[in-house]
């Protein structure tokens, strides 16, 4: 070789190392936000600033996160909160707050509400805002604001951005199981699965691609609703019918939208795992962290699998998150891992 192709030759080299490390952070910063809709599992303050009962602004919630009680409903960081530290965002803000304008939306918002469910007769006692009301205040307040902000229409940027959909539980628990009813367990799924896929079409018509989907979580090993010696078998076969239905829609959806990316997280069978074989770490798998009425907090959180009678700990959602961010299972992130949902 002369030396100019000996130089080329060593430039490709360079190139061929240093290109691949490059398209990578390219990727990573793919993600321009996130927006967050759904319950408790996924709502980071809304229900503060609502005149409900349903609140988690007080201690014990919080006594593990950096700001204290914050109406996550949880000892740390919820699901989201992870999710965002993996996609180097920052914190999403709750849609009802106040500072949730202006620069502080560019990022994603949060319009979760704890207590909330699918259909509006979930938790509507409560005065909680259902996922209609959620997808309203995206739809009427978020998305102008940010499209005067970024001066372009919705669809040219909400590409980039990640929809976060975690809810369904309280429909089961709250309202199926609550009021007397005579549907069938199948039918009230069905209704649920046809209502969230409807909204979903509404964000995919604005310019939404890039969709993940939370299961329910094992709803009858909730210290609230199991006993000493069981889950509910009840309670969690109606989540895993509801999960089926999700993963299904997964795949019905994409087949409908080709330009649609959507992950169905499996959670339910995270923490059943968790629960049936517990990690090193983990001591108590049935009974809350915590108890309303006394208002004693265990002192190892890490060592509980549930915080409250409903909620997991941080520990529990830092496995949670990371395995749907980059588990090789398909049976916990399907049918992709949320890492390569943020890179396509
Ligand atoms: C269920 O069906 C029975 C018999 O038809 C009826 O009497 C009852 O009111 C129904 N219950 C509900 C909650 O619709
Ligand atoms: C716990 O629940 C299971 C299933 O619901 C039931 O069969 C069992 O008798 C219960 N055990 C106790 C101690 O209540």
């Amino acid at each position: 070789m002369d030396r100019l192709n000996t130089s080329k030759f060593i430039l490709s080299i360079i190139l061929l190392i240093v290109f691949p490390v490059f398209c990578n952070s390219e990727n990573t910063k793919k993600i321009k936000g996130v927006f967050v809709f759904g319950s408790s599992l996924v709502d980071n303050g809304n229900n503060n600033l609502l005149i409900t009962l349903v609140k988690a602004n007080y201690l014990p919630y919080g006594i593990d996160f950096p700001d204290g009680p914050t109406g996550r409903w949880t000892n740390g960081k919820n699901v989201i909160d992870i999710l965002c530290d993996h996609l180097h965002l920052p914190f999403l803000p709750p849609f009802y707050s106040p500072s949730t304008i202006g620069p502080n939306i560019a990022h994603g918002v949060d319009f979760a509400s704890g207590g909330s469910g699918i259909l509006d007769a979930t938790g509507d006692i409560a005065n909680l805002i259902g996922l209609d009301q959620q997808i309203e205040n995206f739809v009427e307040i978020t998305l102008p604001a940010l499209e005067t902000q970024f001066t372009m229409k919705s669809e040219e940027f909400l590409g980039n951005y990640m929809f976060v959909v975690g809810i369904g539980g309280n429909d089961y628990t709250n309202n199926y199981f609550f009021y007397p009813t005579n549907q069938t367990l199948q039918d009230f799924t069905n209704d649920l699965i046809l209502a969230l896929s409807s909204k979903l079409k509404i964000l995919y018509n604005l310019g939404g691609r890039k969709f993940v989907l939370m299961s329910a979580n094992p709803l009858g090993c909730y210290p609230s609703k199991r006993n000493a010696t069981s889950c509910s078998k009840e309670l969690n076969d109606a989540a895993l019918l509801y999960n089926s239905q999700l993963k299904l829609l997964v795949r019905k959806f994409r087949e409908e939208f080709h330009d649609s990316n959507l992950v169905f997280v499996n959670s339910y069978g995270i923490i059943m795992d968790i629960i049936n074989n517990p990690p090193q770490g983990f001591e108590n798998v049935k009974d809350a962290c915590f108890v309303g009425k006394e208002l004693k907090v265990c002192e190892n959180r890490r060592e509980y699998v549930f915080f409250d009678g409903t909620h997991p700990t941080e520990a529990v959602n830092l496995i949670v998150t990371s395995k749907a961010f980059f588990s090789n299972r398909q049976s916990e992130a399907y049918p992709m891992t949320i890492e390569r949902l943020s890179m396509l």
